[in-house]
C-alpha cells in the first residue's frame, strides 16, 4: 500500500512501480481521483499486477475506514506512508489560517498514525511486514517559512523512530526516510542548489535496499552532508537561522 501515489512525477508513483517490478500487487491512495486511475491503468498494464485504487482525503477521519474497506481483507505486506499536504505559497505559521494548521495535522500527522496504527497491528499479529515512513530533513532541523510541514515532519520522525524500536524482533521492519529535495515538484526547487536534488526512482531504489538494516535513512550524499552540518556541526539556533535564510532564499521570499 502506498499513499500519496497518484502523480505520476511523484515519490510515491515511484515506490509503486518499483514495487509492482517485483510482482507485488498495490493498493494505492490518493487524494487525486483521476491521476489515481491513470497510474492504476499503467501498473496493471506494464506489470501484470493486481492494483487497487482508493482515492481519499486523509483530512477525513473516516479515510481509514475507506482503505480498510478497499482493502478487503488483503494482508498488507509493505506500508508506505508517503502522501503529504502543505500549501505551495509557503505563508508564515501565523499568516496561515488555522484551519490550514489543523487540516495539515490531520493529514500529515493523523493520516500517518491512522494508517500505522491499523495496518501495523496486523502486521505484528502475523509477524511480519514492512513500513516506510516517508519523512523529510526539515522534521530534524526544522524550517522557517515552511514550519508547519516541518514540524509535521518532526511528528513522523519522532513516532517512526519509537515504532522501530518497539517492534524490534517482532518481524516488523520500520524506515524512516529523512528526504533531501527531490525533482517532483516542477520548477518550484529551481533556486536551490542543484546539486542537492535527487532523482525519486533512485532514492526509493536506495530506500527499499535500507528496509531491514537501518532505522533511519537519508538516501542521498548531499542531503547527508547538509544534514551532519545542521544537526551536528551548528548549534540549534545556528541552523534554525542557516536555514531560514536558506529557505528565504530558495522560495523567493529574501527582500
Ligand atoms: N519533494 C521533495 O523535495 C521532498 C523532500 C523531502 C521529503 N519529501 C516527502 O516525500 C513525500 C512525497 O513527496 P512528493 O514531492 O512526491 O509529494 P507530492 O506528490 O506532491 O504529494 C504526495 C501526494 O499526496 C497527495 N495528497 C495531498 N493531500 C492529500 C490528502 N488530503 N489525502 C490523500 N492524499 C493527499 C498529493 O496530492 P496533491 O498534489 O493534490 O497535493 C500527492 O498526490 C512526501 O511525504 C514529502 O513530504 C519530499
Amino acid at each position: 500500500m502506498v499513499t500519496g501515489s497518484a502523480r505520476e512525477v511523484g515519490l510515491g508513483y515511484a515506490f509503486a512501480r518499483q514495487l509492482a517490478a517485483e510482482g507485488l500487487n498495490l493498493i494505492l491512495v490518493d487524494v487525486l481521483d483521476e491521476e489515481l486511475t491513470s497510474r492504476v491503468t499503467e501498473l496493471r498494464t506494464e506489470f501484470g499486477v493486481d492494483v487497487r485504487a482508493v482515492p481519499c482525503d486523509m483530512a477525513d477521519t473516516n479515510a481509514i475506514e475507506q482503505i480498510e474497506q478497499a482493502a478487503g481483507g488483503v494482508d498488507i505486506d509493505v506500508l508506505v506512508c508517503n502522501h503529504m499536504f502543505t500549501p505551495a505559497d509557503t505563508p508564515e505559521i501565523l499568516d496561515m489560517p488555522l484551519e490550514m494548521h489543523r487540516r495539515m495535522i490531520d493529514i500529515n500527522a493523523r493520516g500517518y498514525t491512522d494508517l500505522i496504527h491499523r495496518f501495523g497491528n496486523r502486521m505484528r499479529a502475523r509477524g511480519r511486514g514492512s513500513i516506510i515512513i516517508v519523512s523529510s530533513g526539515v522534521g530534524l532541523t526544522s524550517s522557517p517559512f515552511t514550519g508547519a510541514y516541518g514540524a509535521n515532519k518532526a511528528f513522523q520522525i519522532g513516532l517512526g523512530e519509537a515504532l522501530w524500536f518497539e517492534l524490534l524482533g517482532t518481524g516488523v521492519d520500520v524506515l524512516v526516510m529523512v528526504g533531501g529535495l527531490m525533482n517532483t515538484q516542477g520548477d518550484m526547487f529551481d533556486s536551490y542548489p542543484q546539486w542537492l536534488i535527487s532523482e525519486p526512482h533512485a532514492v526509493v531504489r536506495r530506500v527499499f535496499k535500507a528496509v531491514g538494516r537501518k532505522h533511519m535513512l537519508v538516501p542521498s550524499l548531499p542531503n547527508r552532508l547538509f544534514l551532519l552540518a545542521q544537526t551536528r556541526l551548528m548549534s540549534r539556533r545556528r541552523a534554525v537561522v542557516s536555514i531560514g535564510r536558506f529557505q528565504a532564499k530558495g522560495l523567493g521570499k529574501s527582500d
